[in-house]
């Protein structure tokens, strides 16, 4: 079966998916994003990535003409055109192309493209049971990472730097030592029983992986705390997990290639994976 695209409301293969040299996501990363894991041919948790989406749009004052029931039949449709039964779908949506300005054109159409990529999310079951690396690197960012644009090129190069340092993920770190998130999952800690994330702000991404979490943790009587936590406070901590839609959760057990607690998964990682696949599995019937 080819690879199919989507392309402001046609279907083409993959490879001759096109958009203009004068699309604004090209050249000023006027544009958005949303990856989206699919299990089962289904979307996991879709009103969740449509609801930032829709909230990255009014930041940014793009004008998208399509409902969300019309955006959820076209994702649907690609999904199932593609016939992935586990992958990724990728959307970006920005202002569109036009003679390049900075200031927003006035009369330009709000472009849409989607892919699908299969993903193998089996493959996570092993990371999660070793554990993964992560190195520290400033976050070199701007100051509204909370929208969720292709802007991405200090995530890129931290994110380069961790693979070629053997890990899996880059944390970001302020330079008076916050750790804010990875280079693309959102950063957790454990200790005294206690879940630690990074609060809501401007400075890092709502994760959908991250709000499912703490619902799911809440909920287990688990107490979560959302506040800035400092590379320190890392290195001191019984764990440390990190959450993003393409690794659910993944337990960290280096930092900078220090041991985090006994240096193995620990228990409330194990338990909190344990809610996730059982939450993934009663939204998709997928299980690893
Ligand atoms: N990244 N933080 C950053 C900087 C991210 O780019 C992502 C997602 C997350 C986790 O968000 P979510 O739980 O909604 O996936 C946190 C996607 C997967 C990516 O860029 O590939």
């Amino acid at each position: 079966m080819p690879q199919l695209a989507y392309v402001d409301g046609r279907i083409v293969p993959l490879r001759d998916a096109r958009v203009s040299v004068e699309d604004r996501g090209l050249q000023f990363a006027d544009s958005l994003y949303e990856v989206v894991a699919v299990l089962n041919g289904r979307l996991l948790d879709w009103d969740g990535h449509l609801a930032r989406l829709r909230r990255g749009l009014a930041e940014l004052a793009i004008d998208f003409p399509m409902t969300d029931a019309a955006l959820g039949i076209a994702a649907r449709h690609l999904v199932a055109a593609n016939g992935q039964r586990q992958a990724l779908l990728y959307l970006q949506l920005g202002r569109g192309a036009a003679k390049r300005d900075h200031v927003f054109p006035k009369a330009t159409r709000a472009s849409l493209v989607m892919t699908v990529r299969r993903f193998d999310f089996a493959a996570r079951a092993p990371q999660q049971r070793s554990g993964i690396k992560v190195i520290t690197q400033p976050d070199l960012r701007w100051g509204r990472v909370d929208i969720k644009t292709t802007g991405l090129l200090p995530n890129v190069l931290a994110k380069q730097a961790a693979r070629a340092a053997g890990a899996f993920e880059a944390w970001l770190v302020t330079d008076d030592g916050t750790v804010r998130e990875g280079g693309s999952t959102n950063a957790w800690i454990v200790k005294d029983g206690i879940v630690i994330t990074h609060p809501m702000s401007p400075h890092i991404l709502p994760g959908i992986a991250r709000a499912t979490l703490i619902r799911l943790a809440r909920d287990a009587q688990i107490r979560v705390e959302e506040r800035p936590f400092s590379l320190a406070e890392a290195l001191a901590a019984d764990e440390a997990l990190l959450t993003s839609t393409t690794a659910p959760l993944l337990p960290v057990v280096a930092i900078d290639g220090t041991p985090v607690g006994t240096g193995t998964p620990g228990p409330m990682a194990a338990r909190l994976a344990g809610l996730v696949a059982d939450e993934i599995a009663r939204q998709t019937g997928w299980r690893g």
